[in-house]
C-alpha cells in the first residue's frame, strides 16, 4: 500500500515523542534521493530535525557511489538533518549511533535477531536488510549539518530484489513471513534516532559505543578489510573510543581502521 502523502506525513509528525527529530516531517512520493533533498534544505537554512521520507528514490545512493535499491511501497528511504555542534570527525561515531537506533528499531519489529556490520549495515541471518549513508556537509553560508540516511527494506518479496542482490539481501518480510506497516517503524526510528542522538550529545558517544557493542557479531570473527587496493585479514577484536574498529592482522599487531574508506567482508 503506498502512503497517503498528506494524512500519514502529519500522522508521523504529531504522534512522536522527540525533542528535535521530526521538527519538520516531508513524505514525497518520488526523489532522486532523500539525502541529496536534505542536503538542499540545509543550503537553505533548514531547521534541525527535519525528516525527508520518499515512497521511492529514482537515484538513492549508498556508500562508494553504489546505488540503493528504492523500490515504491517496499521499503523505508528516509533522511534527517542533524546539526551538532561537533567537528566533522564525530561522522563515523553518529554513522554508529545511526546503526544502534535502527537496529534497536528493527528488533521491535522481527523476531529474528537484527545485527550490526561495522561500520553501517544491518543484517538478519547474515543477508543485509538496511544500510545507512551519513554525510557531512556544509551549505555555502558556512552552516553545516548531517545527514543520516536509512534505508530499510521491509516488504519485498526475494524476486523482488535485481538479481545481484538476491544471495546478499533481504528483507523483514522475507525474515518474518509477514509485512509490516512502514509508518510504525518510522516513527519508532524516529523516536529510538532521537533519544540516541540526545544521548550521544550528552556523553559523546560512549553509551553508542556500548550499545553498539551488544549488537553485533563481528568479534572474534576473521574480517577482510579492503582500503583502496590494500586488503587486511585478521580477527575483528573492538571498537575504539572514535568507533573505529581494532583489527588483530594475520602479522599479530593490532591495526585501527576508519568508517569513512573501508569495507568489511567475513569469512
Ligand atoms: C549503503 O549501504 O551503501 C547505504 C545505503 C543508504 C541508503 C539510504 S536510502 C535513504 C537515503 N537516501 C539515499 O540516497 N541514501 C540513503
Amino acid at each position: 500500500m503506498t502512503y497517503d502523502f498528506e494524512t500519514d506525513a502529519a500522522s508521523i509528525k504529531d504522534n512522536l515523542d522527540c525533542a528535535l527529530i521530526g521538527s519538520t516531517v516531508l513524505l514525497l512520493p518520488e526523489v532522486d534521493s532523500t539525502n541529496k533533498l536534505v542536503k538542499e534544505y540545509l543550503e537553505n537554512g533548514a531547521e534541525e530535525g527535519l525528516v525527508a521520507i520518499a515512497e521511492t528514490q529514482t537515484a538513492g545512493r549508498g556508500r562508494f557511489g553504489r546505488t540503493w535499491h528504492s523500490p515504491a511501497e517496499k521499503g523505508i528511504y528516509l533522511s534527517v538533518l542533524l546539526k551538532p555542534r561537533l567537528t566533522p570527525n564525530h561522522l563515523s561515531r553518529l554513522t554508529l549511533m545511526a546503526g544502534v537506533a535502527t537496529v534497536s528499531t528493527l528488533n521491535e519489529f522481527t523476531r529474528q535477531r537484527a545485527t550490526l556490520k561495522w561500520p553501517n549495515d544491518i543484517l538478519i541471518n547474515g543477508k543485509k536488510a538496511c544500510g545507512l549513508l551519513c554525510e557531512y556537509s556544509q551549505a555555502p553560508d558556512g552552516t553545516t549539518g548531517i545527514i543520516i540516511g536509512v534505508g530499510i527494506n521491509i516488504n519485498h518479496l526475494p524476486e523482488q530484489f535485481p538479481e545481484e542482490l538476491r544471495g546478499t539481501s533481504t528483507s523483514l518480510l522475507i525474515e518474518n513471513g509477514l509485512p509490516v506497516k512502514r509508518l510504525s517503524l518510522i516513527r519508532s526510528l524516529l523516536n529510538h534516532l532521537d533519544q540516541e542522538y540526545q544521548a550521544y550529545l550528552t556523553d559523546g558517544g560512549k553509551e553508542t559505543l556500548r550499545k553498539w557493542t551488544l549488537n553485533t557479531d563481528l568479534f572474534e570473527k576473521q574480517v577482510i578489510i579492503t582500503c583502496g587496493s590494500n586488503i587486511t585479514r585478521g580477527v575483528a577484536l573492538r571498537l575504539d573510543d572514535s568507533g573505529r574498529l581494532i583489527v588483530r592482522t594475520e602479522g599479530g599487531d593490532e591495526k585501527a581502521f576508519d568508517s569513512g574508506e573501508v569495507t568489511l567482508r567475513t569469512k
